[in-house]
């Protein structure tokens, strides 16, 4: 499928209303929001209070992708910001089960990520728990990185092993207009792009090209 969710991260923060409606008026359904917390990635980056201010600028769907070391605790914050998906990272989570009903008992969809060197085989134990699967082309941390190309096949894998469940697959890192096509072939339900999108001079255009890979 060729469904396009910008990440927000590359945009311009000082203009964000802007730059969301620039989305929304081209066509994104949804958009991607990540939460960096210092400790399991480097970064820093917003919290529940500016998700919240986003809730505010559009209706569209908000992913809430959470590179935060054992997010069990601050779930709730994330959730009440006005996330309709809540993504945890299965490296930082000390218990995902938990943290996945949890998040589902709250009618928000619960997502797993996992990390360019985790096994994929580890998600079989949690499919049932899951509304969304985001499998990460970079290792999590900072936008503009290089796309990991030998997670195709993990992509590829997952689609299989979803079967018919109702779970979206998607894909974050690395995404721009060289590298999405591939990563259209592996069947995969989401692609997020960041700084492919934001950064191009006319983002309406570049979403279309996006699309249109
Ligand atoms: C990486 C983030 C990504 C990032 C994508 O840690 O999870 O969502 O913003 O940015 P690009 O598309 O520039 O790699
Ligand atoms: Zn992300």
């Amino acid at each position: 499928m060729r469904i396009i969710s910008p990440s927000l991260l590359s945009a311009d923060f000082k203009n964000i209303k802007k730059d969301i409606q620039l989305v929304e008026s081209s066509g994104a359904k949804r958009l991607h929001l990540d939460v960096m917390d210092g400790h399991f990635v480097s970064n820093l980056t917003f919290g529940p209070m500016i998700i919240n201010a986003i809730r505010q600028c559009t209706d569209l769907h908000l992913e809430t992708h959470l590179m935060i070391e054992n997010p069990h605790n601050v779930l709730d914050h994330y959730i009440r910001a006005g996330s309709d998906t809540v993504i945890i990272h299965l490296e930082a989570s000390q218990n995902a089960i938990e943290d996945l009903t949890y998040i589902r008992k709250h009618n928000v969809c619960a997502g797993i990520a996992i990390n360019p060197d985790t096994n994929e085989q580890h998600l079989e134990p949690l499919i049932e728990f899951l509304d969304y699967i985001l499998i990460m082309s970079v290792y999590p941390g900072k936008e503009g990185q290089n796309f990991i190309s030998s997670t195709l096949k993990k992509m590829k894998n997952m689609v299989e092993m979803r079967k018919s469940r109702n779970i979206t697959i998607a894909v974050d890192g690395g995404v721009n207009l060289e590298t999405i096509s591939k990563v259209y072939e592996t069947g995969i339900d989401i692609t997020i792009v960041g700084s492919g999108l934001f950064k191009a001079e006319n983002i309406p255009q570049r979403y279309k090209d996006l699309l249109d890979a």
